[in-house]
């Protein structure tokens, strides 16, 4: 097992190996007595772990409630939120409890939003099950749902107490949502580690976890309120979320993302800002994961969409431009250029 610490304005640890999920108790008993915890999951996610997770914590001691919504962004809105918040009550949880968030993005979203303002904040653990939960959303205390105007729109800065990776759940995990979670690792590559983003497919994924932790630790811990460098994240995710919405979500955000990437590099290729023939290796890994890099959609369609985008700033809007592998810039133009500037 490895460990990362994480150290924002409330530090904490992120524990990455296998098998914890059997463990879990002893991976919190130096952090949360045995008192009371809910599981907050989704029903695929429990059925899969969550009687893992109780054993281990009831056998410790702890009192344990589960929540479980249905699967999917469908899931990720105030009403789900309510009903958890519901449970909590129901439960008597107090501010020495805890919430336990077991499951992919969309559980670890909805779970921090709840933890955050339960009681005023309430502490939460994450067991991300996902590897694209596991790289980016368990970490870094973003937390939030969706609303009709667009996704994430209403949220809090809430860090996880602690986040406990079991790579072994990434076994379960059908191959378009593993491949959806290796696109945000490539990002990381592209952003801040050429070596790793190389490395991606061929090394030992408990390793990769790591890397791709690592760098988004360094970076929240300098900007975790996301005014400046923490936007670096966002490479790929401007462009992504237009994908997302032109293919009514049949694309899914992590191949989304990747191929927000690819078109961004491209741009930014063709306007001399990005080294030749990072695309192509962009493209390159993409398709060695089978991800289908032909994008119909027109610099118009993508750029309007972009508009609702909840990083936009009045009209301007930052880009994360790739200047070469391994290093990204921030770039603010009107959004009345978008349009031009991503047109190939
Ligand atoms: N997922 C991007 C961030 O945490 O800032």
């Amino acid at each position: 097992m490895k460990n990362i610490n994480v150290k924002t304005s409330k530090p904490y640890e992120v524990r990455v190996g296998k098998g914890l999920l059997e463990n879990i108790a002893r991976e919190i008993s130096d952090l949360k007595k045995p008192e009371k915890c809910m599981i907050i999951s989704d029903d695929i996610v429990f059925s899969l772990y969550g009687e893992r997770v109780k054993k281990s914590l009831t056998e410790a001691g702890y009192t344990v409630y589960e929540a479980v919504f249905p699967h999917g962004e469908e899931s990720k809105n105030m009403e789900t939120a309510l009903s958890l918040l519901t449970a909590c009550f129901e439960a008597g949880l107090t501010r020495s409890d805890f919430i336990i968030a077991l499951g992919g993005g969309i559980v670890g979203d909805v779970c921090g939003f709840v933890s955050s303002i339960y009681l005023r904040g309430i502490d939460f653990i994450q067991i991300p099950t996902t590897l694209l939960a596991a790289i980016d959303s368990s970490v870094g205390g973003k937390t939030g749902v969706n609303t009709d105007y667009g996704k994430n729109l209403i949220g809090a800065f809430h860090q996880p107490v602690r986040v406990l990776c079991d790579t072994d759940t990434f076994n379960t995990l059908p191959y378009d949502i593993y491949t959806a979670g290796i696109c945000e690792a490539l990002k990381y590559g592209v952003i801040r580690d050429g070596d790793l983003f190389y490395a991606i497919g061929n090394g030992d994924i408990e390793d990769i976890v790591c890397r791709c932790v690592q760098i988004k630790a360094d970076i929240v811990e300098n900007d975790e309120f996301d005014h400046g460098e923490r936007q670096l994240l966002n490479f790929g995710h401007t462009l992504g979320h237009s994908i997302e919405a032109l293919s009514n979500f049949e694309i899914s955000h992590g191949h989304a993302v990747g191929l927000g990437m690819l078109i961004m590099t491209r741009a930014c290729e063709n306007r001399g800002l990005c080294e030749k023939g990072i695309s192509n290796e962009i493209e390159k890994a993409l398709k060695s994961f089978e991800i289908d890099t032909d994008i119909s959609y027109t610099a118009k369609e993508l750029a309007s969409f972009a508009m609702s985008d909840k990083k936009r700033k009045g009209n301007k809007i930052t880009l994360v431009i790739p200047e070469k592998m391994g290093k990204c810039v921030l770039h603010t133009i009107s959004t009345d250029n978008l349009e031009e500037f991503i047109s190939l």
